[in-house]
């Protein structure tokens, strides 16, 4: 008995890990899957119907404060709907989201000498 009580959390914690996604790749699939970016684009790039958010987002802070409470703009997801622990996901995948490259090192955008 002694032998399966220290089993069983070690059988729970091995395999929570081997499957869980990390917080920025489980915050990529709420911002596709809630549709952030619906209005915001799939990396955050900003679109007709919403700002762009990343690269650089805003401070946790700030962030929190306005996806909770918004403007007349964009739907509220208060913290009910939204916990922070998953708009952390999300805070965290708009962070992960690196900075596009300079426009001389993309080979179409390149001036024809
Ligand atoms: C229906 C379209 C729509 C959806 C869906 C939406 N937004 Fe927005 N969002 C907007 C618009 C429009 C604004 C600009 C509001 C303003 O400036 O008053 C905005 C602004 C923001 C801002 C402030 C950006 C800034 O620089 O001021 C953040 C952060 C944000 N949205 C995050 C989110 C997140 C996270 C989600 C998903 C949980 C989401 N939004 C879903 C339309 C949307």
């Amino acid at each position: 008995m002694k032998r399966l009580l220290i089993l069983v959390p070690l059988i729970f914690s091995v395999s929570a890990s081997a499957f869980a996604a990390s917080p920025t790749e489980q915050g990529r699939a709420l911002f596709l899957k809630i549709g952030c970016s619906q209005c915001h684009g799939t990396v955050g790039q900003g679109g007709a119907a919403g700002p762009r958010l990343a690269p650089e987002p805003m401070e946790w802070e700030a962030f929190a404060q306005f996806v909770h409470n918004s403007s007349d703009a964009m739907p509220a997801y208060r913290e009910k709907i939204l916990p922070d622990l998953q708009l952390k996901q999300i805070h965290s995948y708009l962070q992960s989201i690196p900075p596009p490259l300079p426009v001389d090192q993309i080979p179409l955008l390149r001036g024809k000498k």
